[in-house]
């Protein structure tokens, strides 16, 4: 019978036939062990050549990485094992034999394996991550359909600018520019007047011409849009939403979570009520001049600093002793290499130590000269949520940092009704969003200050001057998203295929 390798727990004890390829394999004394893949897991195989008789064992010793095959064997329960089951091999059949495989066991350059990521795909951690994606789209289908809102395709050819003019692609559409997609949210505006509650999710492309691990050219963006809804009513519906969706992968993808060594100490704070604070209260925060629960934003960072280098300290030591213990020439061969392979992941430890040290002296320099009014930079963004520990959401942004379509406090004038929420653990914004502008002729302002023609938002226009509510929506970035939930150090292993400044391929 052929199965699934996430079925075999159903399998027990049976005997059945799994069609897959050969992820990796060692052999000793007789016994193959084999890591084997199928789309749905891992599971190790064993081919014993007093079982499958020597022709066979042969045929698995020498089978390359990667190669395709179907194995027929006893489902045997394992802990220690890869899934928890392992595959007592009585035949096997080779589909398809690979050639040398260019992605191996040993460690390879993020470069190389981006070159390759149509194969890298395959491996364990990567596997995990587009589990854990799939997981968070279809939760986040969840959660906006059962409370009503209808899913909306917003076009990817624009003829006017969302977000700025700087990160605009442009494109020749039938002899005239036309944009890329920024942003779905002023079509969401349109289609949020005909059905009250919609969201968009599409690609969205933004030219950052910079390598950064936050931004990609090419990302997905979730737009809900909420007619008659207000900044408070904005704020509840993303915290609801993060808290969702996180929760979901939670519960459902602990598997990947482990694969991915995932501390989730940080996710499972979603479930606490999230941190609001206004613009000016979040940068008294960032410039030290208010604590939070007793300590400034210099406490925590000059702790953090001396926890990395307690940290540092220790590590140097370790190496220092255990290189000592290598040079008295008194160990076996085997305590050497043990040795040798501790002190190699020691000294990879201290060469992330000093980059964090370097990240504690930017974060210190940057909240220091702090300048108010001015948009967040990742490190603010990392020194106010290291604060707090959890998700916070900072509203009332000084206008002239913010997009064009977001309505003005009345009691703040000034003051922009947006929102952003950052992701602790230094992810930093992964939704911004807010109320917006209802007031025609303010709107009509703002376009012209922000030097977009007005021409091509006459239509955008149109939703003030009839049937005018107020209303609210937000963006959700899905690779941020992902990048946190996974605690991924770069956005770029967040999307099967990225597409960022300097890459096209594959
Ligand atoms: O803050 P942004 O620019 O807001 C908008 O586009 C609004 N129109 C959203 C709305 O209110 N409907 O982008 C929203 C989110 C960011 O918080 C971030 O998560 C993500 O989109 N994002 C990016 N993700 C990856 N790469 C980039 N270059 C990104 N730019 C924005
Ligand atoms: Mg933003």
């Amino acid at each position: 019978m052929n199965v699934y390798v996430r079925q075999l727990a159903n399998h027990e004890g049976e005997t059945v036939q799994l069609r897959g390829w050969n992820a990796q394999k060692r052999d000793s004394k007789g016994l193959v062990f084999m890591v084997f893949r199928d789309g749905t897991g891992f599971c190790q195989a064993v081919i014993d050549v007093q079982v499958v008789g020597e022709e066979v064992f042969e045929i698995a010793k020498r089978l390359p990485q990667e190669s395709s095959l179907s194995i027929t064997g006893k489902v045997v329960k394992d802990e220690r094992q890869i899934g928890g089951y392992e595959i007592h091999v009585t035949a096997l059949e080779v589909i398809a034999e690979a050639e040398p495989y260019p992605i191996t066991p040993k460690e390879h350059g993020v470069d190389f394996l981006m070159d390759h990521r149509h194969l890298w795909l395959r491996s364990r951690r990567q596997w995990a991550i587009m589990r854990v994606r799939n997981r968070i789209i279809f939760a986040i289908h969840e959660f906006f359909q059962s409370r009503g809102f209808i899913q909306m395709d917003a076009p990817i050819f624009t003829g006017n600018a969302c977000e700025g003019t700087t990160t605009l692609f442009e494109t020749d559409f039938y002899g005239e520019p036309a944009y890329l997609s920024q942003s779905g949210q002023l079509y969401g505006e349109a289609m949020a007047m005909a059905h009250g509650l919609i969201y968009t999710f599409g690609p969205t492309f933004r030219a950052e011409k910079s390598k950064t691990r936050r931004h990609l050219s090419e990302f997905w963006m979730i737009e809900p849009e909420m007619a008659f809804y207000d900044l408070q009513m904005d704020m509840d519906l993303i915290e609801d939403f993060i808290r969702y969706v996180v929760t979901k992968v939670l519960e459902d993808c602990k598997n990947e979570l482990q694969i991915l060594e995932r501390d989730t100490t940080y996710l499972e704070k979603v479930r606490e009520p999230f941190v609001r604070i206004k613009y000016e209260d979040a940068v008294r925060i960032i410039k030290g001049e208010v604590p939070v629960s007793g300590r400034t934003s210099f406490d925590m960072l000059e702790e953090e600093k001396q926890k990395l280098l307690a940290e540092r300290e220790s590590a140097e030591k370790e190496i220092a002793e255990r290189e000592a213990k290598i040079k008295s020439g008194t160990l076996k061969k085997g305590e050497v290499n043990f040795n040798q392979s501790r002190i190699d992941k020691l000294k990879a430890q201290l060469t992330d130590i000093a980059e964090r040290l370097q990240a504690v002296e930017q974060w210190i320099h940057s909240a220091r000269n702090f300048v108010r009014g001015n948009d967040f930079g990742g490190g603010d963004e990392t020194v106010l949520t290291k604060m707090f520990g959890q998700p916070v959401m900072v509203y009332n942004w000084p206008q002239a940092v913010k997009a064009f379509y977001m309505k003005e406090d009345e009691q703040e004038p000034g003051y922009a009704k947006g929102v952003d929420l950052l992701a602790p653990e230094g992810y930093g914004e992964i939704v911004g969003g807010g109320e917006r502008e209802t007031d025609l002729e303010k709107l009509k302002r703002k376009i012209q200050e922000h030097q977009l023609p007005m021409s091509a938002f006459e239509w955008y226009l149109d939703l003030r001057r009839f049937g005018n509510v107020p209303h609210s929506g937000f963006g959700l970035g899905l690779e941020r998203l992902v990048a946190w939930i996974c605690g991924l150090q770069h956005i770029r292993e967040t999307i099967p295929f990225p597409r960022s400044y300097g890459r096209l391929l594959p």
